[in-house]
C-alpha cells in the first residue's frame, strides 16, 4: 500500500481544532478524523451503563462490549456509531465532554483507540486532531500542527456560538470548564495533551478562521506534496 500522508492537529479544547480541521481536509481531499469524537462516544456509552469515568475496573469490565464505528456522509461529516447507533448528536453536551476528558485518562480506553486510530491513518490520508495525535497517535506525521489560543478567547468564541443558536450561555461557567479541562488533559498520566517537539504552534488567538486556515495551508504545502 502507498504510504499515506498524515496532518496532526493538536490543541485545547476550544482552539478551533475541528472547524480548521475540516476545512484542510476538504481542500487536500483527505479523511478529516475528529478523535475527541471517539472519546466522547466511549463516555457516552459508559454513562448510558451508569459507570463514573473515573471508575476504572467498571471501564475496564464493560470496554469490549463497545463497538466504535467511524462513518461519513455524502458531505465529509464524521459520525460515530456506537453498537450500530448514530450517536454523533448526542455526544456533544457539555456533561459529555467533561466526561471524556476524565474517561481518555483511563489507560484501558487509550489503548483500545490507539490501534482504531493508527488504522485510518494507515489507510487513508487524513487531517486528524486530537490532543496526542503528534506525540503519541502519529508520532511520524508529515505534518504536525499545535492549535491553541488563550482561556478567555476559547471560552468567549463558545460563549457566542451558544448565544448564536439561541441557547443559554455563561462566559465564567464556560471559562471554569475550560480551564478545568484544560487541566485534566495535560496533567494526565498517559498521553497527556502537550506539544510535540517538531509541533508548529499557531495562536489563533488574535486571528479569524480564514487567517488560521491560511498560515495552516502554507505549513502544509511546505511539508508535503499535497
Ligand atoms: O476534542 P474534544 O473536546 O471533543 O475531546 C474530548 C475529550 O477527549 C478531551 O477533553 C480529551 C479527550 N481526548 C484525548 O484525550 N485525546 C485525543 N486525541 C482527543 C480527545
Amino acid at each position: 500500500m502507498a504510504k499515506t500522508i498524515s496532518i496532526a492537529i493538536d490543541g485545547p479544547a476550544g482552539a478551533g481544532k475541528s472547524t480548521i480541521a475540516r476545512r484542510i481536509a476538504k481542500e487536500l481531499g483527505c479523511y478529516y478524523v475528529d478523535t475527541g469524537a471517539i472519546y466522547r462516544t466511549v463516555a457516552y456509552f459508559m454513562d448510558l451503563l451508569g459507570i463514573s469515568p473515573k471508575d476504572t475496573d467498571g471501564v475496564e469490565r464493560y470496554i469490549d462490549e463497545l463497538t466504535v464505528q467511524i462513518e461519513y456522509d455524502e458531505e465529509g461529516l464524521q459520525h460515530m456509531i456506537m453498537n450500530g447507533m448514530d450517536v454523533t448528536a448526542d455526544i456533544r453536551t457539555q456533561d459529555i465532554s467533561q466526561k471524556a476528558s476524565l474517561i481518555s485518562a483511563q489507560p484501558v480506553v487509550r489503548e483500545v483507540l490507539l490501534d482504531m486510530q493508527r488504522e485510518v491513518a494507515r489507510q487513508h490520508n487524513v487531517v486528524m486532531d486530537g490532543r496526542d495525535i503528534g506525540t503519541v497517535v502519529l508520532p511520524d506525521a508529515d505534518v504536525k500542527i499545535f492549535l491553541t489560543a488563550s482561556a478567555e478567547v476559547r471560552a468567549k468564541r463558545r460563549t457566542d456560538e451558544l448565544l448564536g443558536k439561541g441557547q443559554k450561555a455563561d462566559f465564567q461557567r464556560i471559562l471554569q470548564e475550560i480551564q478545568q479541562r484544560d487541566y485534566q488533559d495535560t496533567h494526565r498520566a498517559i498521553a497527556p495533551l502537550k506539544m510535540a517537539r517538531d509541533s508548529i504552534k499557531v495562536d489563533t488567538s488574535e486571528l479569524n478562521i480564514e487567517q488560521v486556515v491560511e498560515t495552516i495551508r502554507n505549513i502544509v504545502r511546505e511539508k508535503t506534496a499535497l
